[in-house]
């Protein structure tokens, strides 16, 4: 399939990783012998579809300026923000005078190294023909208690509910547009829910469950047999 239109990457890559309570965030921590954000931006540089991807770190952070890909020609650094979407506007800040507003952007979590082409072809070739664009999810297998102070409160329709994964793909103006315009909201914890605020419903791609995103630690060795598998 011929692709006319561009892409552009955003990696936001400036949070803590509080839940993982090891001595560095978890985008540092080493997997397979190499860390985890490189696995993701080697997986997502192979592609060769991105005009650039950026990279929000925090402007404290001492890891990144010491791996040799944050010094690659298609990796623009930007500063990371408070909450994840501050980093994701960040790295759109910073294609500003490059990017069109009808050109692709695919974010995605620096801790889901286990992303593969097959998936980032698949969502692209869903989603082409789309205006506002759409996510990698996964249909969820587990049926969904709504809990309130340890006590059920009811239980979800689980064939509406789908996990949100990464890439989440938008056109650069809608998504920067929606982003701005949700800034401070709690409720913006991926791209999607920008958009689903400024009114649209994006697509849902399933994705492949492998594409596990590092969260705790038990995830790492988690992550180390999936790409073994692949
Ligand atoms: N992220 C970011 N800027 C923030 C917060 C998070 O760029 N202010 C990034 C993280 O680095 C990660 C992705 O967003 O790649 C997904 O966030 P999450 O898994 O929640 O990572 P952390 O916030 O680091 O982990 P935790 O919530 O456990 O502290
Ligand atoms: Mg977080």
């Amino acid at each position: 399939m011929t692709r006319t239109s561009r892409f552009w990457g955003i990696v936001p890559a400036a949070g803590v990783g509080k839940r993982m309570q090891s001595d560095r965030p978890k985008q540092y921590l080493e997997l397979a012998g190499t860390p985890v954000i490189e696995h993701t931006l080697t997986r997502l540089l192979s592609t060769g579809i991105f005009e650039a991807i950026a990279v929000a770190v925090s402007t404290e952070d001492p890891y990144w300026p010491d791996l040799k890909i944050s010094r690659h020609p298609a990796i623009v650094t930007t500063p990371g923000g408070k909450e994840r979407a501050d980093s994701v506007l960040s790295g759109l800040n910073s294609l500003r005078d490059r990017a069109t507003d009808e050109d692709w952007v695919l974010v995605h979590d620096a801790a889901r190294p286990c992303i593969t082409a097959e998936d980032m072809n698949k969502l692209i070739d869903h989603l082409t023909a789309e205006d506002v664009g759409g996510i990698l999810a996964l249909p969820s297998h587990d049926t969904l208690k709504h809990v309130r102070e340890n006590r059920i409160a009811g239980t979800l329709d689980r064939s509406h509910v789908w996990r949100a994964l990464t890439p989440q793909m938008f056109r650069y103006g809608l998504l920067k547009k929606a982003l701005e315009a949700a800034q401070g909201n709690p409720a913006v914890t991926d791209e999607a829910s920008a958009l689903e605020l400024a009114g649209f419903h994006p697509r849902i791609v399933e994705g492949r469950p492998d594409n596990i995103k590092i969260t705790r630690p038990e995830d790492l060795a988690l992550a180390q047999f999936y790409l073994e598998q692949q």
